[in-house]
């Protein structure tokens, strides 16, 4: 299991240093939250703030747009250094097109699904996609409660991926993950854990990271998937895109 956790969590008057704190130790991804007020009724931060926080580390940016017409900013996302585009097959009208614009951008292209949103919506997507996010709560805040019928969701996708022939399409769940429902997430399909408010609860990111792994480990033989190798090579590569 890779663990991204979110930024949203995080202490905003100190966020350099923050994140410099969260990859020393040893977090893999990070994942930021970009609210518009409209798709979603709350507002965070933009490009600019993850162009800011791209030269303190080389985490992997995995950057969820939960954004109306999210397709009119993936060339601001990738120029800040992003490295994965989570877009909402709720929020853009071509969501075929708006994916293959993010390959196009040589980033990873990913697409998330509602709560309500069947996994149907994503059939003729797959070929398209590099990751499958399952939404856990509906998006806009921090600290909701987990819907637990997202446990079956994240399982329909990982057999509906592999049934397509994309076993190396991860799949992660965002919203409510805990260290209580970490063990039934894994072993049901998830390869990418976010979490925000349960991962910084704890002030010691190594322990918090070390706390997720024994709570992912209940299952060893769903460890090593096709995807999760997959999304376990994916790696922060710095380009002329960034402008740096
Ligand atoms: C919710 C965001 C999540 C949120 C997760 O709309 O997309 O990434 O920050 O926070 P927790 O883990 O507290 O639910
Ligand atoms: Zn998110």
């Amino acid at each position: 299991m890779i663990l991204s956790p979110s930024l949203l969590s995080a202490d905003f008057s100190r966020l350099g240093e923050q994140v410099r704190a969260l990859e020393a130790a040893g977090v893999p991804w990070l994942h930021l939250d970009i609210m518009d007020g409209a798709f979603v009724p709350n507002i965070t931060f933009g490009a600019p703030v993850v162009k800011a926080l791209r030269p303190c580390c080389d985490l992997f940016f995995d950057v969820h747009l939960m954004v109306e017409g999210a397709d009119r900013y993936l060339e601001d996302f990738a120029a800040a250094g992003a490295d994965l585009l989570v877009i909402h097959v709720e929020a853009v009208r071509h969501a075929q097109r708006a994916l293959a614009a993010i390959r196009d951008l040589e980033l990873k292209a990913g697409l998330a699904l509602d709560p309500g949103t069947d996994i149907s919506a994503v059939r003729w997507l797959a070929p398209d996609l590099d990751l499958l996010l399952i939404m856990g709560v509906n998006p806009g805040f921090s600290g909701q409660s987990f819907l637990p019928q997202t446990t079956a969701k994240v399982r329909a996708a990982r057999e509906a991926l592999d049934a397509w022939g994309r076993e190396d399409v991860p799949v992660q769940v965002d919203g409510g993950v805990s260290l209580g429902n970490t063990g039934e997430l894994v072993a049901a399909g998830a390869d990418v854990l976010v979490s925000g408010s349960a991962f910084f609860r704890e002030p010691d990111h190594a322990a918090g990271l070390a706390a997720f792994a024994a709570a992912a480990d209940t299952t060893p033989e769903t460890q090593r998937r096709p995807s999760l190798v997959a999304a376990e090579a994916w790696r922060h590569h710095a380009s002329e895109k960034e402008g740096i």
